[in-house]
């Protein structure tokens, strides 16, 4: 039984699922290298049924990541609310439902599709994208976004029997992602992508604006929140996301590209403050609720790793499990798995559970090779590729690994990696200067091995598998690794097990055994605003265009 499970509005996606099993996961914006392609995502379909080696007339199921019929009537009552300050919506709106609810023809017409068509509602989906995977029996989930149909935060328990019972959930315009989307506008970061450069500046503001910010998001203990809408124009359909008072009282916005004065990284500062508030006393609500041990995070909000390490020390939950893919790339993820276990009834029949990110597209060796023929470069085959790896990052040279099947989610997990030494504190401009060209208050993130992170980092026995969680470095290790240690003393940490990721885990290992440190930087292999490379070709293209100093694809070795 094949389920195919899409999205086709930002971040355009697509997952492949039989039988309850995850056979491929990826974004569009891997194949047409627009970041967060918006749009359908023809190539990640295609890229999906090429790996199972099947048709779209194979396809038994196809289901959406949003669910139009559901929104709709608290819309127009919004928009009646508003009028006529909401007229923008009338810009884009229809034409999206339209575009939306056409779907299920387009698929028959264009495509060949011949089985059932879903629509599924959104946070649910999100909610099984990360229920599923996480292997729990039993679970707290919580779900926050943008918005989905209407409600922009979901909280749920899971049972055994693997049904959603949503406890409680906020509606729109009340919107923890749509302050991100509007506040990393007003900092001069496009929205819906420079959050996490948001999150990156707040360590260097000053806590002077918290006060004051704690008008524009207000909660209690229960979890509830909201937004003080006066400083917002979003929710009107506007393309400028904040209001004229947002701007009397927080001042001007910032330039995209221009310089971050002290009231940027202040406002910084506060947003994430509040938000990490937010968020704790909305997971501590939820643990108070249920009682249970296990926490499953989807929604972009979730991308918030430094909101993460502090739910992970901060509340009584044992585990919590963030889907990787947590924004909406991962609903497409989480719709295929619901058609399987909730609408067809398998309840946990069947189920998968992840080991890695690395769902995407992989390339067999003949591949590689034509890759690095047709590139007329000069190559050879390691005997022990992660050994040699290993000592050319030793003696500080940069490197990219490029293994295997890509990684599902923002995140490079070692398989479309940049690696570096991260006890060399002039690494991160050396990576600034020669290949990510990114604003320079960025941190770099540490990968750890698994048995080994709690030595370097205060995180007891966490894992944080996907990068998605911020711990403190211990502060003897900061010196030791100081070019993945953020400003604050925190880092964004990956911990590697072997059964995750052999060769990546490998690496790294060999890495300590050399230097007596098993930490590497690894960053994703792309350069300033282009999504991570995907194919071989694209790795060698990628790497001949920077100042790199070695290629790892697969077995083979490039070095300049
Ligand atoms: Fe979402």
């Amino acid at each position: 039984m094949y389920i195919l499970g899409f999205n086709s509005t930002h971040d355009g996606s697509a997952a492949l699922v039989k039988d309850g099993e995850v056979l491929c996961a990826v974004e569009e914006e891997r194949f047409t290298r627009k970041k967060h392609h918006y749009g359908f995502p023809e190539h990640a379909i295609a890229a999906c049924l090429d790996h199972a080696g099947i048709g779209w007339e194979d396809l038994d199921h196809a289901s959406f990541y949003w669910n139009p019929r559901k929104g709709l009537f608290p819309f127009l009552f919004h928009v009646i609310r508003h009028f006529p300050r909401s007229l923008a919506y009338f810009d884009h709106q229809p034409g999206i439902w339209r575009e939306f609810m056409a779907l299920p023809k387009k698929l028959r017409n264009e495509y060949g599709f011949k089985g059932d068509f879903h629509f599924l509602d959104h946070h649910r989906n999100h909610i099984a994208s990360a229920y599923w995977p996480s292997g729990f029996t039993e679970a707290a989930a919580m779900s926050v976004d943008g918005t989905g149909e209407w409600e922009a935060t979901a909280m749920a328990r899971v049972g055994p029997d693997g049904k959603i019972k949503i406890l409680q959930s906020t509606s729109y315009p009340h919107s923890v992602g749509k302050l991100w989307e509007t506040l990393t506008q007003y900092l001069g970061f496009r929205p819906n992508s420079g959050e996490g450069k948001v999150m990156g500046l707040a360590p260097y503001g000053r806590p002077d604006l918290v006060e004051k910010f704690r008008k524009v998001l207000s909660f209690d203990e229960s979890g509830s929140f909201k937004l003080d809408l006066s400083y917002f124009d979003f929710h009107v359909g506007r393309e400028r996301k904040y209001s004229d008072r947002f701007i009397a009282e927080f001042g001007p916005a910032r330039e995209p590209e221009s310089g971050m004065d002290a009231r940027h990284e202040d406002i910084a500062f506060a947003l994430q403050q509040v938000t990490e508030e937010l968020l704790l006393a909305m997971v501590n609500a939820l643990h108070r609720r249920t009682g249970l041990d296990h926490l499953v995070m989807a929604g972009g909000v979730s991308l918030n790793s430094v909101a993460n390490g502090r739910l992970v020390r901060e509340t009584p939950f044992k585990e919590i499990f963030v889907q990787p893919s947590a924004g909406d790339a991962g609903a497409a993820l989480g719709s295929a798995l619901r058609v399987w276990h909730e609408v067809l009834g398998k309840g946990q029949e069947g189920r998968w559970t992840m080991v890695n990110a690395c769902l995407g597209p992989g390339y067999p060796e003949e591949r590689l090779l034509s890759a690095l023929e047709a590139a007329g470069v000069e190559y050879r085959r390691c005997e022990d590729a992660p050994k040699e790896a290993a000592a050319l990052i030793a003696e500080g040279r940069i490197i990219t690994w490029y293994q295997g099947r890509m990684e599902y989610g923002p995140r490079a997990l070692g398989n479309r990696s940049i690696l570096a030494d991260p006890r060399n504190p002039e690494t991160k401009d050396i990576l600034n200067a020669r290949v990510k060209h990114r604003e320079g208050f960025r941190p770099f993130a540490p990968a750890v091995l698994a048995e080994r992170a709690n030595e370097f980092f205060e995180c007891g026995d966490a894992e944080a598998p996907y990068m998605l969680k911020v711990f403190d470095v211990r502060p003897e290790k900061r010196d030791v690794i100081p070019s993945v240690t953020h400003v604050d003393g925190s880092a964004r940490v990956q911990t590697v097990r072997r059964e995750q990721n052999q060769r990546y885990y490998d690496v790294i290992h060999a890495f300590g055994e050399l230097t007596g440190v098993p930490v590497i930087l690894n960053t994703s292999f792309n350069v300033r605003g282009e999504p991570i490379v995907n194919t071989p070709e694209q790795a060698i293209a990628c790497f001949l265009g920077t100042d790199i100093d070695a290629l790892f694809l697969g077995d083979y070795l490039i070095t300049k």
